[in-house]
């Protein structure tokens, strides 16, 4: 394929050989080509640098021939050696902003074309919501903003044809329907908003927005809503990798309150999978809860990891249980979330495929065993937040 001046392919370079340089043969061949180029190949993935995205990206490489564009602020959670191995891939490309830079965004909708956006950026953890909630509104609320005008304005610029198979895709989360008592029924895809932590009022706030775009402009929307992730790749601050990484290191296992709130957690690969499926297949418009029929109280959870670390790293004096320590509860913290995963099983066909045994073993594995990518991501910036937090 043709390269441009920047290095990037150029498809249908044959137009130069047919008609002069300024001629309306020209002018009408390259509009027609434009319309007819295939547009299928990119998807612009928005926080691809991430615990979540990096997964999407690795896996997409792996099992379809798409071009991904991963565009990416490198905050403290953005973490470019999770894409070591295809850094060199010819259809990957990485792109270092803010998604709030909107003339960024305009240049690069145009140079590159995406038939579709998958956008996971955001500030993720609701711990760091309650202590500055600030970020949480510029990437999650503004920053969406941004994405979707800027988007908006390069959808109504397409061909007829390539705005019908256009998608937006919003990576959202079950957190935005608030708390479940025990008894009650899973969160379904009719379920009032009722956000209760900073992080979670700021997904709901971009949910809204990406419902209006649909609405009133069109905008061939999907949104996501999913539970609780685990895998590789996860920042230390969320509950499972601190706590196998705790327990390998012998230091408490702090546990909130009373250790009884429940999440339903997800093997993070069945999710990207999920969100693959849905931009395969879901109806533009709607949104699907993504969950893993896997609902655990924080205490088993973590219990858990203490007998997979004794199992594999072999016992060193008492076994991890005796780390857990019971800790001050986070202010206003959801008791329950359960997932109603049934609509996008009956209507694409997903369902996870991971048991929790399994994938819990294969995440306290990865980590036990990638030494190298815990060192780096547990240096500065992060050894500073675990002392503050844990502090008071
Ligand atoms: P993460 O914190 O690991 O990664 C977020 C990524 O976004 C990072 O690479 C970061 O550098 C990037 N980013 C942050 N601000 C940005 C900005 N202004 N511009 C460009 N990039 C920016 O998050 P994650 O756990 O991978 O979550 C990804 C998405 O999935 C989020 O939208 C989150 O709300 C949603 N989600 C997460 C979970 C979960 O359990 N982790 C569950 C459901 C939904
Ligand atoms: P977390 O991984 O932060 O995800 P979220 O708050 O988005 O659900 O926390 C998962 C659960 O674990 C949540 O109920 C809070 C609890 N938790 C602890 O008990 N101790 C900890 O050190 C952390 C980080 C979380």
């Amino acid at each position: 394929m043709h390269q441009q001046e920047d290095g990037k392919p150029r498809p249908f370079c044959l137009q130069w050989t047919f008609a002069g340089a300024n001629s309306p043969a020209r002018i009408q061949l390259v509009v027609w080509l434009r319309n007819f180029r295939d547009m299928e190949n990119t998807i612009l993935v928005t926080g691809g640098a991430g615990f979540i995205g990096s997964n999407f990206i690795l896996q997409r490489m792996e099992r379809a021939s798409d071009a991904i564009v991963n565009l990416d602020k490198l905050t403290y959670a953005g973490n470019l050696h999770n894409l070591e191995s295809i850094a060199n891939d010819r259809r990957y490309e990485f792109v270092h902003a803010d998604i709030a830079d909107r003339a960024l965004l305009r240049g690069l909708l145009e140079r590159r074309e995406p038939r579709a956006i998958v956008h996971f950026a955001a500030e993720s953890h609701v711990d760091r919501s309650i202590r500055e909630p600030d970020d949480f509104i510029r990437t999650n609320v503004d920053g969406t903003f941004a994405l979707l005008e800027e988007v908006r304005a390069y959808w109504n610029g397409l061909a007829k044809p390539h705005r019908a198979d256009f998608r937006f895709l919003h990576v959202s989360t079950d957190e935005v329907y608030g708390s479940l008592g025990s008894a009650d029924l899973a969160f379904s895809e009719t379920t009032a908003y009722a956000p209760n932590s900073p992080y979670a009022a700021s997904k709901a706030a971009s949910d809204h927005f990406v419902r209006a775009y649909h609405h009133t402009y069109g905008l061939p929307v999907l949104t996501t809503n999913c539970s609780n992730n685990y895998g590789r790749f996860q920042f230390p601050e969320k509950l499972i990798p601190l706590m196998i990484l705790n327990a390998r290191d012998g230091n408490p296992l702090p546990v909130y309150g009373d250790g009884q709130n429940v999440r339903d957690w997800l093997f993070v690969e069945d999710h990207c999978e999920a969100i693959a499926t849905v931009l395969a297949r879901g109806r533009v418009g709607q949104t699907y809860n993504i969950g893993g029929w896997n609902e655990k109280r924080n205490i088993d959870i973590v219990e858990t990891i203490c007998d997979i670390v004794d199992e594999i790293a072999g016992l060193r004096g008492a076994p991890c249980r005796s780390l857990i320590t019971f800790v001050k509860d986070r202010p206003g913290h959801d008791r329950r979330y359960a997932m109603d995963a049934s609509k996008i099983e009956r209507e694409l066909g997903w369902r996870p495929l991971e048991t929790f045994e399994t994938g819990i073993r294969k995440t306290v594995s990865w980590y036990l065993e990638h030494e190298e990518w815990v060192r780096d991501v547990t240096s500065g910036s992060y050894r500073q937040w675990i002392e503050t937090h844990y502090s008071s």
